[in-house]
């Protein structure tokens, strides 16, 4: 047997729900291939807030660099909202990010044929996208300097960040898209506004110069407002795309959404070494997060309320659970039972709410774990 300690982040909201979803997954997809996982689950964001104080414990971050890969659900909430800054669930996740050093964040987005449905574009602007998204994670304007809060010279409050890249940031991120273009179909589209920041002028620069050393990979390059409107106009036309830490938030959202729902992404975070982080793309939902044992008894007591339980989907961390089994651990047949578990459930019919189209069967978040545990069960009677 093989033997892997993974640290486990619940963190707020959705993030504990989605996360026993996807350990029971890891554990039982695991299985069938001789693998053995010890979890060590940690606090992150407002739930180590509450517990110590600060939104990443040392004793995190310390597990977390210790174990062979990270899983987060994910954090933040309306009680920590109006937290400094340095009290944000939010600065939690980045002191991550930053303490684990992956600077290279990949988020794929397909639209499956079984949820075509489930997009709100039309049916032939959606079938087939199969993109990825390689978004820089631990610098710009998440992380640059000078920031803060100030007075100008009348006296008014302002605010203020700094979008900063290095050269040397810049071409590690590129040389991670240029690769993963490399083993899908060798396109590469970099997402900036050369157009008017200094930062994106640099970026263009250095992506156009180790474009060099890829001649197998066609390379383009786009404005970041052109490439919000063509990802909604065509988005088969993109293969991969390689952008900076913010215009990366923005855009895996959107991509989300042409394939059905932000609670399907998964993504990977690596560095050069150490662990990789993984996390589903969404936040912490706070509008349909929680109170579970109340609501089952709201439940009993009168099912129209049953509305607002149980409703998130657990298959944008099932699918990271995948990744990090792949990008991780490099065990890439457990990520693909786990993979084809999902598709198998998505072709039986199940849906949670945010992916729910006419004649399926609505279930919630749990009852999805139940069904992709019996898909990856199925699989090896199969096999
Ligand atoms: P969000 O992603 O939490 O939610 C946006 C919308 O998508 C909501 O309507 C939500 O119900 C829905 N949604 C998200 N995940 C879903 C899932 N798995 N299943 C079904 N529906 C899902 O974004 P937000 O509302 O802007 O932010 C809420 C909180 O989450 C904030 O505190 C924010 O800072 C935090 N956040 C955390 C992460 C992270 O942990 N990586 C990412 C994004 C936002
Ligand atoms: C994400 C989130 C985070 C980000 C926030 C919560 C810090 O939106 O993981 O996409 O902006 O990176
Ligand atoms: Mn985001």
């Amino acid at each position: 047997t093989k033997r892997y300690n993974i640290t486990l982040l619940p963190g707020d909201g959705i993030g504990p729900e989605v996360i026993s979803v996807a350990k029971d997954v890891l554990n039982v997809a695991g299985s069938h291939e001789g693998i053995e996982f010890r979890f060590q689950e940690m606090p992150v964001g407002g739930a180590a807030l509450d517990l110590t104080g600060v939104p990443l414990p040392d004793e995190t971050l310390l597990a977390a660099k210790r174990s062979d890969a990270v899983l987060l659900g994910a954090i933040g909430g309306y009680k920590w909202d109006s937290n400094e800054k340095h009290l944000k669930p939010e600065t939690g996740l980045l002191q991550l990010r930053a303490g684990l050093e992956v600077f290279a964040n990949l988020r794929p987005a397909s639209v499956l044929p079984q949820l075509v449905d489930s997009s709100t574009l039309k049916k032939e602007v959606a079938e087939g996208v199969d993109l990825m998204v390689v978004r820089e994670l631990t610098g710009g304007i998440y992380f640059g300097k000078p920031r803060g809060f100030s007075t100008n010279q009348k006296g008014e409050e302002i605010g203020f960040n700094t979008e900063v890249y290095a050269t040397f940031e810049i071409d590690r991120i590129a040389r991670v898209a240029f690769e993963t273009a490399r083993k899908r179909r060798g396109k590469l589209c970099s997402v900036d506004k050369a157009n008017v920041l200094e930062a994106s002028m640099l970026w263009r620069k250095r992506v156009t110069t180790i474009a060099l050393e890829y001649p197998d990979i066609e390379l383009s390059h786009m404005y970041v407002d052109n490439a919000a409107m063509q990802l909604i106009r065509d988005p088969k036309q993109f293969d991969t795309i390689v952008t900076n830490n913010i215009f990366g938030d923005i855009l895996s959202d959107e991509a989300s959404m042409i394939t059905g729902s932000i609670g399907m992404l998964p993504s990977a975070s690596l560095g050069e070494s150490g662990p990789g982080l993984f996390e589903p793309i969404h936040g912490s939902a706070p509008d349909i997060a929680g109170q579970i044992e109340v609501h089952s008894v709201l439940r009993a007591a009168c099912f129209l309320l049953v509305d607002n339980v149980n409703k998130a989907n657990p298959l944008a961390t099932v699918l990271s659970a995948a990744m990090l089994l792949r990008y991780g651990l490099g065990e890439e047949n457990a990520a693909k039972r786990i993979e084809s578990a999902v598709l198998d459930t998505l072709t039986r019919g199940f849906r949670t709410g945010d992916i729910y189209s006419t004649g399926k069967k609505l279930i919630g978040c749990k009852d999805m774990g139940e069904e992709v545990l019996k898909s990856v069960d199925s699989q090896r009677s199969a096999a």
